[in-house]
């Protein structure tokens, strides 16, 4: 049987990280075999083109950025999405497809239809069950990035640059209402987590409806 997938996404300073943990043990303590994963990253060339896409030392076209972040998303997709998925585990991706068209399409306005393009050569092209999309004003996120010591190469874009990506993660939802699921994280992180629960279970269930 097929694993779910699960991606998660939102801007820099959203307070994603801890909640990709809290999916991780809530699908285990649901019985699901789990492996988490991020990008961009998570194979060894991957990481390799995580530190040369992060680092302030990289200058680097916006195209370049772009052939870089699908390059370490075919190697992750072909070693660890795809055989985890079809092994039956729940593989979970802080970041995935999402995060491109957010960042590179809208935010460093290449376009979606170029963005389209670059897409169709992922071998395979899957697509999440299911996307938590994070959420929260671009002010409060913005400022808890400017709290780290060291911002990194994206992380040092302006606030208009961020208020691009969260516009374009909007447009997103609201095209794929069915896949990706808003949760606003400047709420109780119990009620944020209620939440997240809820879109769980939904996913559990229709995986049972389904198979
Ligand atoms: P992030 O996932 O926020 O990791 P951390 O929490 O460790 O900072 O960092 C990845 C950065 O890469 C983030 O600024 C978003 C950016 N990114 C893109 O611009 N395009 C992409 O396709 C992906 C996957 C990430």
């Amino acid at each position: 049987m097929q694993g779910l997938f699960i991606s998660v996404e939102g801007i820099d300073g959203v307070g994603k990280s801890t909640h990709v943990k809290f999916i991780e043990t809530y699908m285990q303590e649901q019985g699901f075999k789990t492996i988490t994963t991020r990008e961009p990253g998570g194979t060894e060339l991957g990481e390799k083109f995580r530190a040369l896409l992060l680092s302030n030392k990289s200058h680097m076209h916006r195209i370049t950025e772009l052939l870089l972040m699908f390059a370490s998303r075919q190697e992750l997709i072909a070693n660890v999405i795809e055989p985890n998925l079809k092994q039956g585990v729940c593989v979970i991706s802080d970041r995935y497809i999402d995060a491109s068209i957010a960042y590179q399409g809208l935010g460093r306005k290449i376009g979606v239809d170029k963005l389209n393009s670059i897409i169709s050569l992922l071998e395979p092209l899957l697509i999440p069950d299911l996307t938590l999309l994070f959420d929260a004003p671009v002010d409060l996120t913005f400022s808890r990035v400017g709290r780290h010591s060291e911002k990194d190469r994206i992380e040092q874009e302006d606030k208009s640059f961020f208020l691009d990506v969260q516009q374009a993660y909007y447009t997103i939802a609201k095209n794929e209402e069915h896949r990706v699921k808003i949760i606003r994280t400047d709420q109780h992180k119990e009620q944020t987590r209620m939440i997240i629960k809820k879109h769980l279970d939904n996913l559990i269930a229709t995986k049972k409806v389904n198979s």
